[in-house]
């Protein structure tokens, strides 16, 4: 299979870290040394994340030159849905006119778009389907608490899609996926779901929205990014220096950083948009790829690892190489 089309939309409100100066005790210098981000687009009252999916994919089609009808499935990648069930893939499907075709939701944060790219590959391969929608869109300005200074300079809101047509070449190389659920509490957001439902005490409490230990989190997205990059090139048969581009989740700029050292990756083989975004969960990779992409950066035969690592604990990586 190839991607045969990308697109991107984050919505137009952009708050700054220095907006963020103004009701948190915190410093555009800290956010910026600390993350590297610089900005974060939040979406508003009246959007949701399928509208917000819904606008990627849409660029993605005209991308294409297709019509949604030729979509035979559509995933959304998300851990902020619309509602908690349907699935907000359903709601794209239908804003896009599609009201017969498979739609689902893949809900592992961060690396949500990694596993859809798996998942879709099996799909795909197997001759299931012709053509896959693959979207990663987050709304994570809903969850935050806008006054914990360690979450709300974080996380933004975004959707990147990317269309997958089964094709005599096949770009899909090689997956390496994981997932460690023995410390949710490392990054979750614990309320609204089965273990605590929501209740007067839970929304007082805050449980709703996101909590994270950043510390430890940082350490162990370092570790088994290195990692999961490692083994899926050792299961494609390719070694660091083949690499033309990285495509990491953006987290922080220093996890990047870091990782980018451990695979002796010079920085213009690694992309970061991080400064502009802030944290799009599972919406970050099919951003970037598609400015990437859109730029005319990507070339036919580059080898592309898409890389990442969340809550769950949840990680993997992705080797791709870019077919025309
Ligand atoms: O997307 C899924 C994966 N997510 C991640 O991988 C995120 C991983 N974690 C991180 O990116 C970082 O841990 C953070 C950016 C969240 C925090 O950076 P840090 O360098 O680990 O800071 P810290 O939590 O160790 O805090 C250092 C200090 C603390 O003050 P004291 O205790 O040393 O006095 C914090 O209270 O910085 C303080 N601090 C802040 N100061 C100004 C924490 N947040 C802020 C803030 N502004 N926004």
């Amino acid at each position: 299979m190839k991607i045969v089309g990308v697109g991107h939309y984050a919505p137009p409100r952009v708050v700054t870290n220095h907006d963020l100066e103004s009701w948190l005790d915190t410093t555009d210098d800290w956010i910026t040394t600390r993350t590297g981000m610089k900005r974060r687009h939040w979406a508003s009252e009246e959007e949701a994340t399928s509208d917000l999916a819904t606008a990627a994919a849409s660029a993605a089609l005209v991308h294409a030159g297709m019509r949604a009808q030729e979509i035979d499935c559509f995933i959304v990648a998300t851990v902020t849905p619309d509602y908690y069930f349907p699935a907000t893939a359903c709601l794209v499907a239908s804003k896009l006119g599609v009201t017969d075709k498979p739609a689902f939701d893949i809900g592992i944060a961060c690396s949500g778009f990694i596993y859809g790219l798996t998942v879709a590959s099996g799909l795909i391969r197997s001759g299931v389907y012709q053509r896959v929608m693959l979207i990663g869109a987050e709304t994570l300005s809903k969850i935050l608490d806008k006054h914990d200074r360690s979450t709300a300079i974080l996380f933004g809101d975004g959707a990147g899609a990317v269309i997958l047509q089964r094709s005599a070449e096949d770009s899909f190389l090689a997956s390496d996926l994981g997932a460690d659920g023995s410390r949710p509490e490392l990054l979750y957001a614990e309320g609204s779901g089965a273990r605590r439902p929501l209740d007067h005490a839970a929304l007082d409490a805050k449980v709703h929205l996101i909590h994270m230990q950043g510390r430890e989190t940082f350490k162990l997205a370092v570790q088994r990014m290195v990692d999961a990059t490692g083994s899926v090139l050792k299961k494609a048969n390719l070694a660091k220096a083949d690499v033309t581009f990285l495509v990491p989740h953006q987290a922080n700029r220093r996890i990047i950083d870091a990782m980018a050292r451990y695979l002796d990756l010079p920085d213009e083989k690694v992309v970061v948009n991080i400064s502009e975004y802030g944290n799009t969960s599972a919406a970050s990779i099919p951003m970037a790829l598609s400015e990437t992409v859109r730029a005319g950066l990507v070339k036919p035969e580059d080898l592309i690892v898409f890389v990442a690592f969340g809550g769950g604990l949840s990680w993997g990586a992705v080797a791709w190489r870019w077919t025309a």
